[in-house]
């Protein structure tokens, strides 16, 4: 069945050359699911860098649930709020293809802020958090998220605010996904923790077999509180939240003396009208836990260290990476419906130049 079938006459006739910059602009504030006409194609010309400027050519943009928040003009923390004919923010994989900059060359790659577009010309400021790629020997693709902002949320999250230790009973939310997926791994395999993952349905639940979780979750289908009580007798040490709502008011049932609960998203609750009141924070008490949000932009100073460090885990396998690649940007609006449809397996990632598929 495809879910998202309506997207699919909208990519009809949309074709990306060369010779223009292409670019998805906010088109209205979505409302519940997102919408084709949410979005709007706009085509224009590729513009020359001037003085300290480089042309940057779009390899791969990743895709975030954060995006729909931008475009819903909300307060998303890092980035401007979005209005209807804005750009969308995107962050991804570009190479130089013109250089007046001092310190960039022709060919360099970068990561970093490029928005919903084909081309871009930059002066490489701070503000656009633009980051040299260091391939570390790896495919470019990498470099998009694993070896990007979700490898650094991930591992920001899980290390500097979950505290880890061995033998911890560590649960995720979202652990098929993009983070998830590599905080599940790191869980298990670098930190020695005994990882069980919730995700949506069995397939998704059999991957996260796959990734060093020694059980999984069902959200959709199995008794969340039940299972949580089967699974951890002694209670949860760490829980690594991706999705708010009731599945943390759950899990805050669970906890063990000092656990420490790593509020990394709420994705369950982003395309509310209201959001969810959690009334049950209360637990913490009695448990002398915690709870800790992070973002990702307040871990910057990390950067290389953090991504040479990935890059040595997925090297010596303790880290494989699970990329979900949309092929071509026609479908970037699909490939951000997909994360709300639950439709990603991994890190969603568009490979701008890749050939459309006719049915994602
Ligand atoms: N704090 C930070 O700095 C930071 C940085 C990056 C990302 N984040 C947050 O981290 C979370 C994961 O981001 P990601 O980029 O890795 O996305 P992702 O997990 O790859 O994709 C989103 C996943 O969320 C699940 N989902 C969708 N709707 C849901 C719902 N109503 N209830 C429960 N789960 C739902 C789906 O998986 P299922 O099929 O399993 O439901 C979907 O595949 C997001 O909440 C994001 O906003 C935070």
């Amino acid at each position: 069945m495809n879910l998202l079938g309506q997207f699919d006459a909208e990519v009809c006739g949309k074709e990306i050359r060369d010779d223009s910059n292409f670019q998805w602009r906010v088109a209205r504030a979505p409302q519940g699911s997102l919408q084709p006409d949410d979005f709007s194609w706009v085509e224009s010309p590729v513009t020359e860098p001037g003085a300290c400027e480089v042309l940057l050519k779009t390899l791969y943009l990743g895709l975030a649930p954060v995006m729909r928040m931008y475009m819903q003009g909300g307060a998303a923390a890092g980035e401007v709020p979005l209005r209807p004919g804005d750009l969308i923010h995107g962050r991804g994989v570009a190479q130089v293809i013109k250089s007046r900059h001092p310190h960039w060359r022709e060919g360099d790659l970068v990561q970093g802020q490029i928005g919903w577009q084909t081309y871009k010309v930059s002066a490489m400021t701070p503000a656009e958090k633009m980051f040299r790629v260091h391939l570390h020997g790896l495919p470019a693709l990498y470099a998009c998220k694993t070896l990007g902002m979700t490898g650094l949320s991930a591992h920001a999250g899980l290390f500097a605010c979950g505290e880890p230790r061995a033998d911890d009973t560590l649960v995720l939310s979202g652990a098929a996904g993009g983070v998830g997926s590599i905080v599940s791994q790191l869980a298990a395999n670098v930190a020695g923790c005994r990882v069980i993952g919730i995700a949506g349905g069995p397939e998704k639940c059999d991957l996260v077999g796959q990734q060093g979780c020694v059980a999984a979750i069902d959200y959709k289908s199995d008794d969340l509180q039940q299972r949580l009580k089967d699974l951890c007798p002694h209670g949860i040490d760490c829980y690594f939240d991706n999705v708010g709502g009731e599945t943390l008011a759950t899990v805050l049932e669970h906890l063990a003396h000092r656990a420490r609960i790593v509020l990394c998203g709420s994705i369950s609750e982003y395309a509310r009208e209201q959001p969810f009141g959690l009334t049950n924070y209360t637990r913490l008490r009695s448990k002398d836990a915690r709870m800790q949000g992070f973002f990702v932009y307040n871990h910057l100073d990390r950067w290389e260290t953090v991504m040479a460090e990935l890059a040595g885990w997925i090297h010596d396998g303790r880290l494989r990476p699970r990329h979900d690649v949309t092929a071509g940007f026609q479908n970037m609006p699909k490939a951000l419906a997909r994360l709300y449809a639950g439709l990603n397996q991994g890190a969603a990632i568009c490979d701008v130049r890749g050939e459309p598929e006719s049915s994602l």
